[in-house]
């Protein structure tokens, strides 16, 4: 008899210690932060990198064959929309893309050859487009058209 009460003891002690030991030193090690701050500035810093030649892209006319920009109809990003995406357009003729929005508009209001899909120059471009709309609410499948985040560099360079 005595010695069950041991055993049960002994059990209860196990599982406590066990317990304290997850808590001090396991869960602190998942309670970290899942990257570092400076390797968040890293990515941030990366991320930027692209924004800023998806903003030199969106500020070219050499995308087209008509002298036309993305800036001069969409300045800062304007009605573009990029949180509105993935939804129903009818110049699309369906369900697409920011993506081939962007291409859309290369196309047919600028002339000039689409890019690829997946490319570098693609991204950087969606990049700026998302970037410029830091902060707007998403709305999935809205149709309205209102401007960027305002910017206070100067018309058609919010980075600067
Ligand atoms: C000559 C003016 C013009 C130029 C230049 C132009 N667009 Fe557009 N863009 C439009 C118009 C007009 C629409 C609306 C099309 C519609 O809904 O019928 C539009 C729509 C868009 C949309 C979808 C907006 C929404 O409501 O969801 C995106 C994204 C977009 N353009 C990106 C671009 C990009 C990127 C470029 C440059 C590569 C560009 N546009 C160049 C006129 C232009």
């Amino acid at each position: 008899m005595k010695y069950k009460k041991h055993s049960k003891f002994a059990l209860f002690a196990l599982i406590a210690a066990s317990l304290a030991f997850a808590i001090v030193f396991l869960n602190p090690v998942q309670a970290k932060p899942p990257v570092s701050k400076a390797e968040m500035k890293k990515q941030m810093n990366i991320l930027l990198k692209a924004v800023k030649k998806g903003d030199d892209l969106w500020h070219t006319a050499k995308l087209g064959t008509n002298g036309l920009a993305c800036g001069n109809c969409h300045p800062d990003g304007s009605a573009s929309n990029p949180h509105t995406w993935p939804k129903y357009q009818t110049n699309l003729g369906k369900v697409g893309t920011l993506r081939e929005m962007i291409n859309w508009c290369i196309l047919v209001p600028m002339q000039g050859p689409m890019l690829d899909l997946g490319g570098d120059d693609m991204i950087a471009m969606e990049a700026y487009a998302t970037y410029t709309h830091r902060g707007v609410k998403i709305a999935p499948a809205k149709d309205e058209q209102h401007g960027a985040v305002p910017v206070k560099s100067g018309p058609g360079y919010p980075l600067k």
